[in-house]
Parts: structure tokens; C-alpha cells; sequence
């Protein structure tokens, strides 16, 4: 009998946000989840063989906090045992779902056979899917990391801790779906034989980018290919997010009502922007107060420095490009984007943020000469 998830249980349409490496990490996610509230959530994909060799930094990846539930972890590689091995520490690490990477079309990722190289071996990616159920099945059986005889003891101890502080109900055995993110197609759109092939291993849900692994990024999504798929999908009663190009939620949610999906992801159109996921966007949320983007990117810096550089300024650097984002729409502040995109620390951030808000307070509240004469 088939068990209830939170694909079944949350509502729909449901609009997500995007797996993004680089971008999507723990301070990222968690304000979009603030401010936004994607219905969805998947972390940076992370790859499977970091479990093999034993990755001292594999747990930093895949931190997150309780704020970003449903949260998807997301994998990719090409060896079905290490997906297995990866199911029993990601159920242990509380994770909602595991989510399989079949779309990464970098070519370091993809010619050695994992991400979107997997389209073109359909039994491996069935396998892969199929291996991982088994490492939830397992977890849910008792096994744990614990058992692996290959995980070193450091990385057990790490998984462990993080697992005591979960809430109990994530520390006991539950249904932990495994789904999957894809495309279209590698060179071509392929839909009808790859979504068929991939429902056959009977994914929770698929996640569908509407480009081939050769567009990359290049064109505009064929969102009546995921069309195609959601068809494929429904018929087997598996979910399928559309993924491609979505503006802004109402962007979203007339895609997933013109082609009748169950949802859709945004990637790229949340940079800077939680508000892509409310209704009338950043230019409803920001009628009050036209500057709330920068608090917001205070927050952000703060918290990347307590959870992902502590306070050393090489980690800094992952927080240059989210802090450019925030302050790209404002207008005569290509001054402040300028020392924005150059800091090293969250006490720099907020300084300068500080100082522009005052500069432009004073500014605002003050006549211009035009008023002064006119007053006069
Ligand atoms: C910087 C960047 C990193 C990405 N990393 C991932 C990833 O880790 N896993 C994944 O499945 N897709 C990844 N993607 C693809 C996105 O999830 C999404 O499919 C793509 O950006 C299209 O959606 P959008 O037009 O809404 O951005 C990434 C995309 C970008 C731009």
C-alpha cells in the first residue's frame, strides 16, 4: 500500500524553490522560507561519492533548521550503492524527502554519467532511484550510519548529534519519498521515453526543467514537453513540478494551470527576492518600505556569518553575489552594490547598509531646491 507523504498532503498547486548549488545554501533557504514561504524547499544538489570518501565538510551541505520544512536533500552521481548508503544518513539527518539530481548538465557532472548524464542510461537511473528507496526501507528497518562499516567514525558522531537534536517525531522511522529532478531530454526532447522510463522505478515525484542537457540555460523552457510528461505523470499518479523560466508566482501558477501539473519550482527569479513567491511580488512587498530588501540583507549576512563562515572572511565570499541581488533594483545605489559586492563580514554589511539608509533618510526628509524655492 502506497503511504502518505507531503507530496500527497500538501496543497496544491504547490510552488517550490529550486535546487540551486552555489546559491540555495542554509542561510538562503532559510530567508526564502521566511519571506517567501515556498510551499517546497530542496537544498544545493551534493554528491554521492562525498559519502565514500568520508568528506569531513559533508554535514555543512546538508545543515538545515526546522523553519525550511518540507526540505528536500538532493544527491546526484551514478553509483547506485552510494545512493543507498546516502538514503540511511539523510533519513537520519530528518530530511521530509530525498531528491535525485538527473539534470546537471555540467560536463565534469554529466560525460562521467551522473546528473543529466543519467537520461541516457535509463536502467542506471531506474537503479539509482530504486537503490535509494531500499536505503530508506533499510533506515526504517534500523539500519543506521552507524552499521556502514566504510563511514568513518567522525562522520557518524556528526550525523548522530545533529540527529539528537531533532524533534522526536523526525528521529523515529517514517516514509521519506525519493523523487526526481530532470529535463526534458540530453540532446533532444525526449520526454515520452524518458518520463516513461523513470515512472517505471516509481518516483514520489518528478521535478521537470523544460530544457535539454544541450540548451543548458540557453532559449526558453518547452513547458508543452512538460506538459507531455505531466500527462505520463498523472496516468502513473505520481506529481510533476514544471520548472523553467517562472517570473513570479502568478508567472507559476498560470504555468501549472495551463498545462495541468502539480506544481511548479522557481530558481532563478528568487535572487534577491523571497518575495517571488507572494502574491504581487516584490513591488506589493515593497510599497511600504522601499528599502526592506537591504534589512533583509543584514539578516542574510548575519546569518551567514553564525552558520556558514563564522566570521572568517574567505567564507565571506558566498555572500558577495546575494548581497548584489538585493540591492540591484535600487535605483542611484550602484554606489552602495559597488562596496556591497566587495565585503568580508557581516558587521561591514551592516554598516554600510546603516549609513545608506541614514544618507537617504535625510535625503528623502529633506526639501530639494526646487521645494525650498517654491516654498519661499
Ligand atoms: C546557479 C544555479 C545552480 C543550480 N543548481 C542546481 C542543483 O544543485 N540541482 C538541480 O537540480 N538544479 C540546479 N539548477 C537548476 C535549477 O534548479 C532550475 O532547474 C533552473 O534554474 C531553471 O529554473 P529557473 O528558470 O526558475 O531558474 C541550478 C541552476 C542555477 C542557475
Amino acid at each position: 500500500m502506497k503511504t502518505t507523504t507531503f507530496w500527497d498532503t500538501l496543497p496544491r498547486p504547490l510552488v517550490g524553490l529550486a535546487p540551486m548549488d552555489g546559491v540555495g545554501d542554509h542561510a538562503f533557504r532559510h530567508i526564502q522560507k521566511k519571506y517567501g514561504a515556498p510551499q517546497l524547499i530542496y537544498t544545493e544538489f551534493t554528491a554521492a561519492d562525498r559519502l565514500a570518501v568520508g568528506d569531513q565538510a559533508l554535514l555543512k551541505d546538508f545543515f538545515y533548521d526546522e523553519s525550511q520544512r518540507p526540505i528536500l536533500a538532493q544527491v546526484f552521481g551514478h553509483i547506485p550503492d552510494l545512493f543507498r548508503r546516502m538514503a540511511v544518513m539523510l533519513c537520519q539527518l530528518g530530511f521530509d524527502g530525498i531528491d535525485i539530481n538527473m539534470g546537471c548538465p555540467a560536463p565534469n557532472i554529466a560525460q562521467r554519467g551522473a546528473g543529466a548524464g543519467l537520461i541516457r542510461t535509463p536502467q542506471l537511473a531506474q537503479a539509482i532511484v530504486r537503490a535509494a528507496q531500499a536505503g530508506v526501507r533499510q533506515w526504517q528497518a534500523g539500519a543506521t550510519v552507524r552499521d556502514d562499516p566504510d563511514v568513518p567514525l567522525h562522520l557518524v558522531t556528526q550525523v548522530e548529534t545533529f540527529q539528537a537534536q531533532l524533534p522526536a517525531r523526525y528521529r523515529q522511522p517514517r516514509p521519506v519519498p525519493v523523487s526526481v529532478k530532470t529535463r526534458i531530454g540530453y540532446d533532444e526532447p525526449a520526454v515520452d521515453s524518458w518520463i516513461s522510463h523513470l515512472l517505471e522505478s516509481e518516483p514520489a515525484a518528478i521535478a521537470l526543467h523544460g530544457r535539454t542537457l544541450r540548451q543548458g540555460y540557453s532559449g526558453t523552457a518547452d513547458w508543452d514537453a512538460i506538459a507531455r510528461a505531466a500527462d505520463l505523470a498523472r496516468q502513473a499518479g505520481v506529481p510533476l513540478l514544471g520548472n523553467g523560466d517562472a517570473r513570479s508566482l502568478e508567472d507559476a501558477l498560470q504555468r501549472v494551470a495551463d498545462y495541468r501539473l502539480a506544481g511548479a519550482l522557481i530558481g532563478r527569479a528568487s535572487y534577491g527576492n523571497p518575495f517571488v513567491f507572494c502574491p504581487g511580488g516584490s513591488a506589493a512587498a515593497l510599497a511600504a518600505d522601499p528599502y526592506r530588501l537591504l534589512r533583509i540583507a543584514v539578516e542574510h549576512a548575519w546569518l551567514h556569518a553564525a552558520t556558514l563562515s563564522h566570521n572568517r572572511p574567505q567564507r565571506f565570499l558566498g555572500m558577495r553575489k546575494h548581497l548584489g541581488w538585493y540591492a540591484r533594483n535600487l535605483p542611484g545605489a550602484s554606489e552602495l552594490r559597488r562596496a556591497l559586492v566587495q565585503t568580508s563580514s557581516a558587521a561591514q554589511v551592516e554598516m554600510l547598509i546603516a549609513h545608506y539608509l541614514d544618507y537617504r533618510s535625510s535625503w528623502e526628509g529633506a526639501a530639494s531646491p526646487q521645494q525650498i524655492q517654491e516654498r519661499t
